[in-house]
């Protein structure tokens, strides 16, 4: 990507949506901050109750639905944070904007946070935002990277300053799905590939209170699911573009997992809030 980290992790997007914690959540030890999602205007998500532990599996349910105060609130919460370390932000498109227009939404927030942002992540992953992961396959795919490559090539020139995109995917593709992503990644030249958000897979809490919940699914119910799109992506993408891994990291040995399949850099959500603080300290000191 073109960037030095002090360290491989960092928090996954959804912890911060507002970038209101930055140098709280720097302060415990993070080598990188990942913000958003972010729309372009503000938007209050889903009715709640709209999260829910799997307590037994250490898994999270959530259809949070992207609520957030948008991108010009975000901007001026990282000018006031004056943060000096690498933050990501990770940018959607709003509820209200139709998946034919839905790149219009990616483009407004790349120009307005490019300034502002050491990276920017292309979130077509989350399960609750209506039609959103078609995103990811085929025309609309291309398109997409297509349209956010030019952008980021404009305001390179611009501003003389290169800041590289990722793109968030989905733990739910299939291997003949990764392959075709694998092979636009590298074709269109994006600079890191974000692997995973959610799952909509629930088997593996079948029976537990809030199983049944609408929502995507997070943390350890996700971890193999995320490790093995990792591996299928490392081994199509061979070296050429960045993996970002992250999906029911709740330990060293699923951090090192993660890392083993092909993840340069990995990131937590879930694990910390099973598991607290003293986990990013265990992981930075023994990966
Ligand atoms: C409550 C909650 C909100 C989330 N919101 C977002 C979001 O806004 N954007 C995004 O890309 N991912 C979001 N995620 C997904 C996480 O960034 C991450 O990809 C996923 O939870 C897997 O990591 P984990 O098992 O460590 O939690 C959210 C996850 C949770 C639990």
């Amino acid at each position: 990507m073109g960037l030095t980290f002090k360290n491989k992790i960092g928090t996954a997007a959804g912890l911060d949506k507002n970038g209101e914690y930055i140098l709280a959540l720097s302060k415990l030890g993070f080598g990188f901050i990942e913000v958003g999602t972010v729309t372009p205007l503000p938007q209050s998500g889903n009715p709640k109750p709209r999260i829910f532990r799997i307590i037994p599996m250490e898994g999270i349910i959530n259809r949070m639905g992207f609520n957030n105060l948008g991108i010009d609130n975000l901007i001026d919460n990282i000018k006031k944070s004056n943060f000096k370390g690498i933050i990501g932000v990770n940018i959607g498109k709003n509820k209200n904007t139709s998946i034919k227009n839905s790149v219009n939404d990616y483009l407004i927030c790349i120009e307005k946070i490019y300034c502002y942002a050491s990276y920017i992540a292309i979130n077509i992953s989350s399960p609750n935002t209506e039609n959103l992961r078609n995103l990811q396959y085929g025309i609309l795919f291309k398109d997409l990277l297509h349209k956010i490559k030019k952008k980021q090539k404009e305001l390179h020139k611009k501003y003389f300053k290169y800041v590289p995109i990722a793109i968030k995917i989905s733990p739910d593709l299939s291997i003949k799905e990764l392959v075709y992503i694998a092979k636009q990644l590298i074709k269109y030249r994006i600079d890191a590939v974000i692997a995973t958000n959610t799952t909509l897979d629930h088997s593996l809490i079948s029976g537990l209170k809030n199983s049944s919940q609408k929502g995507g699914l997070s943390g350890l119910p996700l971890q193999q699911k995320s490790t093995n799109t990792i591996s299928i992506l490392s081994k199509n993408l061979k070296n050429k573009v960045p993996i970002i891994g992250v999906g029911g990291i709740n330990s060293i040995t699923s951090a090192k997992e993660k890392i083993a399949s092909g993840a340069t850099l990995i990131q937590i959500y879930s694990g910390l809030v099973y598991h607290g603080p003293k986990l990013v300290e265990e992981i930075i000191n023994k990966t």
